[in-house]
């Protein structure tokens, strides 16, 4: 309970980042990020885009010339965050009244202009299309003027921008592909707060990868909020892809081309993928998994509810029938998968037999991990406005816990399936509870700690599983891996 409990704390809480401090640059940036990991890509692409401003990144709240918090609406505790935030801001801006404060994120393009008025500690506002308007609006503000720029773009995907890398262990990066998502499932603010759906240029991403291969980094994660999705036929809105050129057509990169540029020309690096959607993730990704060793054998396939009528209130594009089979498919084509899910409890008519459904289908897949939320509602989604919020939260509490309670289950279930294996773990960093063991992950995603040796951070090695928990696994190393 306790450490599913905490990846999902995690996946909330903001860090304040630190990187290289650039010589010459003479102010100081506080970020902070909330949210997925889109966003704490994006407060790299921020952090890149204030570099060639003269900011260099601090820890130090009370000593920042300006303070930028990278919200998320997803939820209204991950709103309800921030706005804490934002008090422990206007206590440290009393003392340094110079300090400028923005808000940049999801809850800029939500709220917009009413920040102004709801928060007066802030004193400017950029939704995630406007980063590149950053030294304009700050020029407004040190002018005496708040500064609000929540333009929605068609084709801003800040692909020529280098992310300078915040908080990173300099072993693994985020590389974002695509922008915005086209699903409007029900329940979902994302597309309001981060518009349409885009794709970077590929040429952009394998270049941004080199670039990370050239700093000795060993794994990247390739973000999307629906990777599968991605399509680059030259650029603009992905609704807009029909009306591309012939030419343009013949010639566009899906994901699982895209994917397998990305294993081909990088075979050392280890390559992973957030997030598939399960209506947009086709077989040919699943087989260029297979015929890439470095791609990672792991995909998160959130399928929020096993309810085919709940599905359906979503506007999730799948029923539960035709999840499973993908599921079998998976299974069938990479017997070893590993797959973590999103689950909603307590939607908007959700019985308690729709409930039951939604154990029995993790009853089904058995994942690996999960990240399960009860229902908050959010204003201008299509079931904030049309549908009534109607199961008690205290329902819907007991039900999560039965979704948590099973799910950790079968987390016991799958890594003990790993007992007894030798398996490749990327060195990440040092284990959170003993400072002599390092923590890596297998190609799984799973998590495995072993004494430290004479073994260094990045270095790829092979460990042996001698025991586990539900969420971790402990081993010993046996030998360097063939991918150094
Ligand atoms: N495409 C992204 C979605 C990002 S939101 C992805 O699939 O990861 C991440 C998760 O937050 C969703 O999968 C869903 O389970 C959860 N979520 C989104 N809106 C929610 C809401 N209104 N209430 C509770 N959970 C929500
Ligand atoms: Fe949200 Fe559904 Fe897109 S969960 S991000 S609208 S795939």
């Amino acid at each position: 309970m306790k450490q599913i409990e905490k990846v999902i704390d995690e996946k909330i809480q903001g860090k304040a980042l630190i990187t290289e401090q650039k010589e010459g640059n003479t102010k100081k940036l506080f970020i902070e990020s909330y949210g997925c990991q889109m966003n704490m890509n994006d407060s790299e692409i921020v952090a890149a885009i204030l570099d060639k401003e003269g900011y260099n990144t601090t820890q130090i709240l009370e000593e920042a010339d300006l303070v930028l918090v990278n919200t998320c609406s997803i939820r209204e505790k991950a709103e309800t965050t921030v706005r804490k935030r934002l008090q422990k801001y206007n206590a440290v801006k009393k003392v340094n009244p110079t300090m400028k404060v923005g808000v940049l994120g999801c809850m800029a393009e939500r709220l917009k202009e009413k920040f102004l008025e709801e928060e007066k500690i802030v004193d400017l506002v950029v939704g995630p299309d406007a980063y590149r308007d950053l030294p304009n609006l700050l020029a407004e503000v040190n002018e005496g003027r708040e500064a609000v720029n929540v333009i929605l773009s068609k084709d801003e995907t800040y692909g020529d921008v280098s992310p300078v890398r915040l908080n990173s262990n300099g072993v693994s990066a985020f590389v974002s592909i695509t922008r915005g998502c086209d699903n409007m499932c029900t329940f979902c603010v994302v597309p309001f707060t981060r518009g349409r759906e885009r794709s970077r240029d590929p040429k952009s991403i394998l270049q941004e990868v080199q670039e990370m291969v050239d700093k000795n980094f060993k794994e990247i994660t390739l973000l999307g909020q629906n990777v599968d999705s991605y399509l680059w036929f030259g650029g603009g809105l992905k609704k807009d892809f029909k009306k591309a050129s012939e030419m343009a057509q013949a010639t566009a990169v899906d994901f699982s081309q895209l994917l397998d540029m990305c294993a081909t020309e990088f075979p050392k690096i280890r390559f992973r993928f957030s997030t598939s959607n399960p209506q947009d993730m086709s077989l040919d990704v699943i087989h260029t998994m297979a015929k890439h060793k470095n791609i990672c054998k792991y995909l998160h396939l959130p399928v929020q509810s096993g309810s085919n009528k709940i599905l359906k209130a979503m506007n999730r594009q799948h029923t539960r029938e035709e999840y499973m089979e993908l599921v079998d498919n998976i299974f069938k084509i990479i017997p070893e998968m590993s797959l973590s899910q999103d689950m909603i409890a307590g939607f908007c008519g959700e019985t308690e037999e729709d409930h039951q459904d939604t154990l029995k289908l993790l009853e089904y897949v058995k994942y690996d991990f999960g990240f399960m939320f009860t229902y908050s509602e959010r204003p201008g989604t299509l079931a904030g406005k049309k549908m009534e919020d109607d199961v008690p939260f205290d329902t819907k509490k007991r039900r999560l816990q039965e979704l948590i309670d099973l799910q950790l289950k079968h987390s016991l279930y799958r890594t003990q399936q790993h007992l007894g294996k030798v398996e490749e773990v990327l060195i990440e960093g040092t284990s959170k509870k003993d400072p002599n063991q390092w923590k890596g992950r297998n190609t799984q995603n799973t998590v495995i700690v072993f004494p430290k040796e004479h073994y260094k951070m990045g270095d790829f090695v092979n460990v042996k599983v001698e025991d586990c928990t539900s969420a971790t696994l402990k081993g010993t190393a046996v030998g360097y891996s063939d991918n150094n």
